[in-house]
């Protein structure tokens, strides 16, 4: 018997009593009392619980007073990249977990945490248990450089990188080697300012997170005193935006390295961008050609640094002697064909290489197809849709990064979610999406998963888990310690 079969058991028997039965289940026969026999509450039920999932329910319990709506997600516990993505130090950003919570705690939300849609659970199972499946999976997987070396020891995924120190499960194991002088991110998101910003942290500014204690632990004895993040295009292309830049030019104990010549001659470019671009650029040209002298002195002073590097497109990770590790990246010197953001680099001949023994490759996430029932553009990795509807497949919606590619802060993905459920309450109106016929709902979708012996985590299971989190890192001065492993959180819910 598998050890998730055995915590099942476990937990089933708890599971049964009644504090444990979906909320709304009681509410749902005070409603149907509004419904003639023809006329059922909408069942939707949304795949995923991160910020598209939960915006989307939101939107659909907000604005329509009958609908039921069931949030099934693949990891024990909620929030997606709320939990598992947004930086430690950002503790602010996770604040929509406030407003996520209190719709879970709706009497017509249900939550079913621990059941992957694609294997535990088909589309096709949701299709027919609900009256509409909205897929708000997110972007789970890496996008690969696809160069030689990438498999070598010291090369790591941001995706892998980020969900180690933010207790993702599947990563707890990654233990990154830290015991280099010099650390090379390639690519020029938000991302990968994320990534060098906690690697160059001040420890003291870190242990008063969330971040993982073994991470914490790991960046205590870490080396790391350089970090370059690489961009194959050049500094009107940067990724990433201007509080995140700000955050870092102020980082304490660091110096930004920002090459002159790359920013002579930007100044007069600035005034014709748009205004994001143009603040962003006018900063980065402040701090590398008219630093203040408070800045310049405080920098003379710092025993780390970190830099932006333009024009390089990584060629290949070098390996060390011995063939086993990663000891350098080989990039190529790009040059820019066309101007703004639709710029592409290609390369000038010239090569030119970096010597360090951490490489991080923060070149963006990936959608993957989760049913071939759905269907899915593989080179832009994402569900086609119009507006959220998703093509050829009546009652099938989307919302999130699935939708729309893995860019967006959660403020684009909730913009993005209310418009599918907006369309979903459209389709309602409009009599396109049918609800005539009575759905099971949970109910099937319970009992088939019963037969496979899963058994869902509940949101009020959920909650116990971040009792415990929570009380565990009030001891040792952070706002919780998360528990990195599933089978400890199961046993948390059984007892
Ligand atoms: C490292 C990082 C840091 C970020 N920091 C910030 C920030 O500071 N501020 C900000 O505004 N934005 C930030 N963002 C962007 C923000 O996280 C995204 O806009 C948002 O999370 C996208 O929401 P989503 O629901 O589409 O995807 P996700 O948040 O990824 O949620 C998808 C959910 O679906 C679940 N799932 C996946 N497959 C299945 C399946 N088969 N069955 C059931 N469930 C499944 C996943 O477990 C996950 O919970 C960050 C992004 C990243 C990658
Ligand atoms: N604090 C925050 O608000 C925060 C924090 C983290 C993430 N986020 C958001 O989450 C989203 C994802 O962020 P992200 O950093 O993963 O992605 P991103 O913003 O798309 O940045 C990806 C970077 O990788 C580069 N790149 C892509 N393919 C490459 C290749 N083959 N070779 C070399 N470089 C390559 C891109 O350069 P090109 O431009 O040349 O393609 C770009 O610099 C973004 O919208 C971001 O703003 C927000």
């Amino acid at each position: 018997m598998s050890p998730r079969v055995r915590w099942m058991g476990a937990l089933s028997r708890r599971l049964l009593c009644p504090r444990q039965r979906p909320l709304y289940a009681a509410n749902t026969l005070a409603l149907h009392r509004h419904f003639t026999s023809k006329s059922h509450p909408p069942k939707i039920c949304v795949v995923g619980s991160g910020p598209a999932g939960f915006y989307t329910a939101q939107y659909l319990l907000k604005h329509h007073t009958e609908v039921l709506v069931d949030i099934y997600e693949k990891l024990p516990v909620p929030f997606g990249l709320v939990r598992f993505g947004v930086a430690p130090d950002h503790p602010e950003v996770k604040n929509v977990i406030n407003t996520f919570t209190q719709t879970a705690r709706s009497e017509r939300c249900g939550f079913f945490g621990n059941v992957t849609v694609g294997k535990d659970v088909t589309v096709e199972e949701l299709q027919a248990a609900y009256h509409a499946v909205v897929l708000s999976y997110g972007a789970e997987d890496k996008r690969e450089l696809g160069i030689p070396g990438e498999d070598l020891h010291g090369v790591y995924s941001a995706r892998d990188f980020v969900g180690w120190y933010n207790g993702l499960p599947s990563n707890r194991h990654l233990n990154p080697d830290l015991s280099c002088d010099t650390a090379v991110i390639l690519g020029q998101g938000n991302v990968a300012l994320d990534i060098a910003r906690i690697l160059l942290s001040p420890i003291e500014l870190l242990q008063k997170t969330d971040i993982t204690q073994g991470a914490l632990d790991a960046l205590i004895n870490s080396r790391i005193r350089k970090v370059w993040l690489i961009g194959r295009r050049g500094p009107l292309q940067v990724a990433f935006t201007i509080k995140e830049l700000r955050e870092m030019i102020h980082l304490p104990g660091t110096r930004p390295r920002l090459d002159t010549p790359d920013y002579h001659g930007l100044v007069d470019i600035t005034k014709d961008l748009p205004r994001p671009r143009k603040r962003l650029t006018e900063l980065m040209v402040k701090t590398s050609l008219e630093p203040s002298e408070k800045d310049a002195d405080r920098w003379s002073k710092a025993d780390r640094e970190w830099g932006l590097r333009f024009y390089r497109s990584p060629l290949k990770v070098l390996p060390s002697d011995d063939g086993h590790k990663a000891a350098g990246v080989l990039l190529s010197v790009t040059q820019l064909e066309g101007t703004g953001e639709n710029a592409v680099a290609v390369p000038t001949g010239q090569v030119e290489s970096i010597s360090c023994g951490l490489i991080l490759s923060s070149i963006g996430y990936k959608s993957t197809p989760i049913s071939p029932a759905v269907p899915f553009l593989a080179k832009k990795g994402v569900i086609p849709n119009s507006i959220g509807r998703i093509q050829e497949s009546p009652g099938l919606y989307c919302s999130g990064w699935v939708k729309r590619g893995p860019t967006g802060v959660i403020t684009t993905t909730m913009t993005d979610g209310f418009e599918t459920a907006q369309a979903i309450l459209e389709d309602v109106k409009s009599g396109i999406l049918d609800f005539s016929e009575s759905r099971l709902g949970a109910a099937a979708i319970k009992k088939s998963l019963a037969l496979k012996e899963i058994q869902p985590i509940s949101f009020s299971d959920w909650e116990k888990i971040d009792e415990v989190e929570t009380a565990r890192g009030l001891g040792i001065g952070k706002p919780r310690e998360k528990i990195l492993d599933p089978q400890e959180m199961l046993a948390i819910i059984s007892e």
